[in-house]
């Protein structure tokens, strides 16, 4: 009978969509769980449509950010931005500086950080595209209350989020000793 179900179900998607669904299957009880092997395969499989989505409404940053300089060797775990892979890619003004993850510092005028993220929701039991993150660094004095940075994102579908600058702020201001930046987990970081 099982057999039989699983036929009807592939006479009835296309195959590119079974596929896209064999490899986004999420069925695990806490993503702590997934191997790397895992959240790698999550990656591989809807690395390329993420990159679309974000580009596809015209955005500066989602159209450009594959191009810039990538922080991390896999996407990290990291429970504070939601139940999400997180990787970041920083532009020009940014990488030199980014990749040292230190203290003590200000980021160039210019400096912009993109981060992808993947969402794993139990509730659809797939791993999805989720929002493009980003930061900008702005001129002195351009935004005061939040050290300068101006915070922004992108849906995977390519519009704009609609963004509180204070919710992003509040939590990125815990780490104003490294300017607002609380760089990729540590076993993930690629140094320069
Ligand atoms: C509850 C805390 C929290 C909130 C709220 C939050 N972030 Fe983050 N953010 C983090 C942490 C922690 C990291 C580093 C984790 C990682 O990348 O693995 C991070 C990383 C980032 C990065 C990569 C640069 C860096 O800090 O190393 C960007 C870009 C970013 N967040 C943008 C945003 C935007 C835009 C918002 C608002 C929509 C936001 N964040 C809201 C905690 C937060």
């Amino acid at each position: 009978m099982k057999f039989r179900a699983a036929l009807t179900a592939l006479a009835l998607f296309p195959a590119s969509t079974a596929f896209a669904q064999d490899c986004t299957a999420y069925t695990a009880e806490d993503p702590y769980d997934l191997t790397e092997a895992e959240i790698a395969a999550f990656y591989d499989c809807l690395k390329e449509s993420m990159a679309e989505g974000y580009a596809s409404q015209g955005d500066a940053v989602g159209n450009a950010y594959r191009d810039w300089t990538i922080t991390q060797t896999a996407p990290g775990l990291a429970g504070v931005h939601g139940n999400r892979l997180l990787i970041t890619y920083a532009n020009e003004f940014a990488a030199e500086q980014y990749l040292q993850y230190a203290e003590d510092i200000t980021m160039p005028v210019g400096s912009v950080l993109a981060k992808e993220s993947i969402t794993l929701s139990s509730k659809r039991q797939a791993a999805r595209p989720g929002p493009l993150f980003i930061m900008t660094k702005l001129a002195e004095g351009e935004a005061p209350e939040a050290d300068d940075w101006l915070y922004a994102g992108v849906q995977p579908n390519g519009k704009e989020m609609k963004i509180k600058q204070s919710f992003c702020h509040d939590c990125h201001v815990n780490y104003d000793y490294q300017d607002n930046l609380a760089y990729p987990l540590e076993e993930v970081r690629i140094s320069q």
